[in-house]
């Protein structure tokens, strides 16, 4: 079994897992290949919920493209459950999240559900978070100041490039990944993140820090996760 049937796999019993949710209510849903799978299996059930808020312009995209309404987070008090992939999650539920560099409205929308479903196959569980690059969202001018604090915290700092041209800002791929809300994305190696906690406030206290991709308040309550032999159903 490969990887995208993995993902679509758990994408569907992510699925089930919301439609067990009472009808009318409005769902949280993130970005990324395994959210867009759990998307384009709800599509045939949109119609159980009221709406949605969406996590990224590309989620916005695929919601509306497949009829479902998309709501201003502005406009919702609270949601029942927010779906979303992640890039690693330890046993307790944390997780580092923003390679797709949606993790700032990621984020929010997480803060606002009564549980945070992950959706991920079983390569993205690890015993402690940091082998993937942990991504912080900056204002650009604080780029070299934020790195600069990063580095002292004993991590390796790399600005992330732009990976396509995109027409409406003018941008090559030698320019900086630019975000959803204009930030860049700094990519942080070499940090063992045995204190989930404490690193994302600590990070959080970074002037020109937009968000840190370490999802240790806002963590996953059910994970659910895919390998060859099926899925699991974790609560955390
Ligand atoms: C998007 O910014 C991320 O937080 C994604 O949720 C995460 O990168 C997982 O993406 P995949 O499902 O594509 O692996």
């Amino acid at each position: 079994m490969n990887q995208d049937q993995l993902k679509q796999m758990v994408g569907e019993a992510a699925r089930d897992e919301v439609l067990k949710l009472p009808a009318g209510q409005i769902l949280g849903v993130g970005t990324g290949s395994t959210a867009n799978c759990f998307i384009d299996a709800l599509a045939p059930h949109k119609d159980h919920f009221s709406g949605t808020v969406s996590s990224s312009n590309a989620t916005t995209e695929r919601l509306l493209k497949h009829g479902f309404k998309v709501l201003d987070p502005n406009d919702v008090n609270k949601l029942p459950a927010y779906v979303d992939g992640a890039d690693e999650i330890d046993p307790a539920g944390h997780m580092i999240k923003g390679g797709g560099g949606a993790l700032t409205r990621e984020k929010i929308i997480a803060s606002m559900a009564n549980q945070f479903i992950c959706i991920c196959d079983s390569s993205k569980q690890v015993p402690i978070l940091g082998n993937f690059a942990l991504p912080v969202e900056v204002i650009p001018l604080a780029k070299g100041v934020v790195s600069r604090e990063l580095e002292k915290m004993g991590g390796q700092v790399t600005l992330r490039p732009a990976k396509s041209i995109r027409t409406d800002l003018n941008q090559t791929p030698s320019e900086p990944f630019v975000t959803d809300n204009g930030g860049w994305i700094l990519d942080v190696a070499g940090l063992k993140i045995t204190d989930p906690i404490n690193m994302e406030a600590q990070i959080n206290q970074i002037a020109g820090v937009i968000t840190v991709g370490l999802f240790a308040k806002e963590k996953a309550n059910i994970l659910l996760v895919s390998n060859a032999s099926g899925v699991s159903r974790i609560s955390l």
